[in-house]
């Protein structure tokens, strides 16, 4: 008999329950006698004992199925050492949990704080495999997290549909994107729905050239400009304030987030009508894309395979097109951020897209 618990942690994604699926389907054609846990609600349902024995039939069906069947919380990895409202230990409470259960592996479905727990109960001495989901595909280690085409295809859609009424009423429309701290999914998302201004975290923005490119387009006979800009997107100007005038800026700061301010910009400097759109949690909502069950279910195989080859410790990737196992204390804590030289920003600044850092 082989017991495995599964978990999904962090902010949820699509793909989640394909990529599970994936992993239960092939070792259930692989192993004889199989029992399958699922830790309600992320870790912490492993730290509360809060579990269920999963059959076959909790699997069918869900690979187009949206968020997680098992739920899923945020559990900071900071806190993860601090005892519980209750005085428990967090981490020996999982590791109760997990030989409770008499498990032979956890599979963690997470991002990258997720990964980093996973890493010290790994450092503990469990047995556990890691798979990389997230729609900001900023996870080191791999070319590709699951659930970040799906919020790709989203994004683009929420910049078409944007297109259409800027154009009609020569408008300026910001469309804000999720990402966290990186800019993928806005680099992605503002190339595939045509964006004009592309402005990520990673290439720092100055008002001027914001500005500049925008009237470029006036000029040109273009009425309308959409930006795609990262909820993360920073201003030049900004990282010129010290930590405490930046803190003093902030919290005098009456703007919901960054597409305000610079909307706010944008009007006091060309006149121009500015809207703006937060497509927000509708970017990790619903069914995964063809892409993503694709991904999910390779990824799950190939997490499956090293529980059957008894390789723990380690995280699930793809690169170049081929599932990898990396150990995970090479990639817990590290972002794979937008770097300045990337091909895909280059080839954008080709086309004529502005980032809000250079001559347009
Ligand atoms: O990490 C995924 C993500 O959707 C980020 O893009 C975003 O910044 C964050 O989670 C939002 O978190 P929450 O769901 O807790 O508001």
């Amino acid at each position: 008999m082989k017991r495995v618990g599964l978990l999904t942690s962090g902010g949820d994604c699509q793909a989640l329950n394909a990529t599970m699926r994936g992993i239960v389907k092939a070792l259930s054609n692989n192993i004889d006698e199989l029992e399958v846990y699922g830790f309600m609600n992320g870790y912490q349902g492993m730290i509360h004992g809060d579990y269920r024995l999963l059959t076959s039939k909790d699997f069918s069906g869900i690979l187009t199925k949206g968020g997680t069947i098992l739920g899923s919380s945020r559990t900071p990895f900071k806190t993860i050492n601090d005892p519980d409202e209750n005085g428990l230990n967090k981490v020996e409470a999982m590791m109760q949990n997990y030989y409770k259960l008499r498990l032979d592996c956890l599979y963690v479905l997470g991002g990258n704080g997720s990964q980093k727990t996973a890493n010290l109960l790994s450092e503990k001495g469990l047995n556990v495999i890691h798979l990389p989901k997230t729609i900001d595909n900023d996870i080191w280690g791999t070319d590709m997290t699951f659930g970040f085409y799906s919020a790709v295809n989203i994004a683009t859609e929420a910049i078409d549909c944007i297109h259409t009424t800027a154009a009609s009423h020569n408008r300026v429309f910001i469309v804000e994107i999720m990402g966290h701290k990186v800019g993928w999914l806005t680099l992605y998302a503002g190339i595939a729905g045509g964006a004009d201004v592309i402005l990520i975290p990673e290439i720092p923005y100055r008002i001027d050239k914001v500005i500049e490119a925008i009237n470029k387009r006036t000029k040109s006979g273009k009425g309308f400009t959409v930006l795609a800009v990262a909820e993360g997107a920073v201003c030049a100007d900004d990282l010129k304030l010290s930590k405490k005038e930046y803190k003093k800026k902030m919290e005098s700061n009456h703007y919901p987030s960054v597409a305000y301010e610079l909307a706010d910009q944008i009007l006091a400097k060309t006149g121009n009508e500015v809207r703006i759109t937060v497509p927000g949690h509708t970017q990790r909502g619903g069914a995964p894309c063809p892409y993503d069950r694709a991904l999910s279910t390779r990824l799950g195989v190939a997490g499956a395979k090293a529980f059957l080859d008894g390789e723990f410790g380690v995280m699930i990737g793809i690169v170049h097109d081929k599932t990898v196992r990396l150990p995970m204390k090479e990639s817990a804590g590290k972002l794979k951020v937008v770097e300045k030289d990337n091909q895909f920003v280059k080839e954008a600044k080709m086309l004529g897209i502005s980032f809000g850092d250079e001559d347009v």
